[in-house]
């Protein structure tokens, strides 16, 4: 792949956008790298995925602006779903993924990080959907994440000002967990990423899948979605390993050890 970089530590994989030159701009080429290395995850070995961008200065500064400047309507639509396929992807991808946003989340960056679980910041991002200062609605999710994550009138005030905000106000508003120092960003990552991963498997995509489709349905469907998915969990040998330990425990306290959850 030209553009997009695959690396796998113990359980977390780590998916680096690579185009620096173009502050990881992304173009059709980067989607399509992004959606085959999504593809390509060993769903039995990693636990945790985290995306970040190349470089100290960007995460991703937007699509491509000169491969969209000539696009028909047709076309521009079609760019659209493009990058909304990849994303939706994303945001339904079984294992959670951890946007490590470490410098410029413009447009199209902002709408990736928001289809991550969890965004964490270095203190040099910047994020913002600048696209009514290019003629264009935002395009990859951006009108309707924005809302859902940070509420109508803030995504509102920020999609219709196309003001970018600095890592400090996305902190306060909600867009992202934490802010760090760019050089712990990724350790930080990890750090959570690994934290994830020591967790039983099934039971934490099981998570995702409750809350994102919970998210989208009444809260009466939604409790019903949960409590699927919570039986689910009593057919795992995880249910019974982490179970079991607690009771162990209580019996008699040097009994304690770290249950290491095998994906079952
Ligand atoms: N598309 C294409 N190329 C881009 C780009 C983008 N979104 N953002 C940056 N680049 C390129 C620049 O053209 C430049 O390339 P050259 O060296 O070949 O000229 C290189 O990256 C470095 O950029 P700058 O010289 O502009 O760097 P800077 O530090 O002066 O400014 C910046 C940084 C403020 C992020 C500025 O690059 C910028 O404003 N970029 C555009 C941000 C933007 O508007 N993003 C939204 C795009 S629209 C969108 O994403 C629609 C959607 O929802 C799908």
């Amino acid at each position: 792949m030209e553009f997009v970089l695959y690396e796998v530590k113990d359980a977390v994989g780590i998916i680096t956008i690579n185009r620096e030159k173009a502050l990881n701009a992304l173009n059709s080429q980067v989607l399509d790298e992004l959606s085959a290395t999504l593809d390509g995850v060993d769903l039995n070995a990693v636990r945790c995925l985290i995306l970040t961008g190349a470089g100290e200065k960007s995460f991703v500064a937007g699509a491509d602006i000169g491969e969209m400047s000539t696009l028909s309507k047709a076309e521009g639509e079609a760019f659209g779903k493009k990058g909304n396929d990849v994303f939706l992807k994303l945001e339904k991808f079984p294992i959670p993924v951890i946007a490590a946003v470490n410098g410029f989340a413009l447009g199209g960056g902002c709408e990736i990080s928001m289809s991550c679980d969890i965004r964490i910041c270095s203190d040099n991002a910047m994020f913002g959907q600048p696209e009514v200062g290019l003629g264009i609605t935002p395009g990859f999710g951006g009108t309707q994440r924005l809302a859902r994550l940070v509420g109508a009138g803030m995504a509102k005030q920020m999609i219709y000002t196309a003001r970018n905000i600095k890592a400090d106000e996305a902190l306060r508003i909600g867009l992202v967990n934490a802010v760090y120092p760019q050089a712990e960003l990724m350790d930080a990552a990890l750090k959570m990423a690994n934290g994830i991963a020591a967790q039983a498997p099934i039971a934490v995509r099981n998570c995702k899948k409750a809350i994102n489709e919970g998210l989208q349905v009444s809260i009466d469907e939604g409790v019903a979605i949960e409590e699927k998915l919570f039986g689910d969990c009593f057919e795992t040998e995880d249910q019974k390993a982490g179970m079991g330990n607690f009771l162990k425990k209580k019996d008699d306290p040097t009994k304690v050890k770290v249950v290491s959850f095998q994906n079952k």
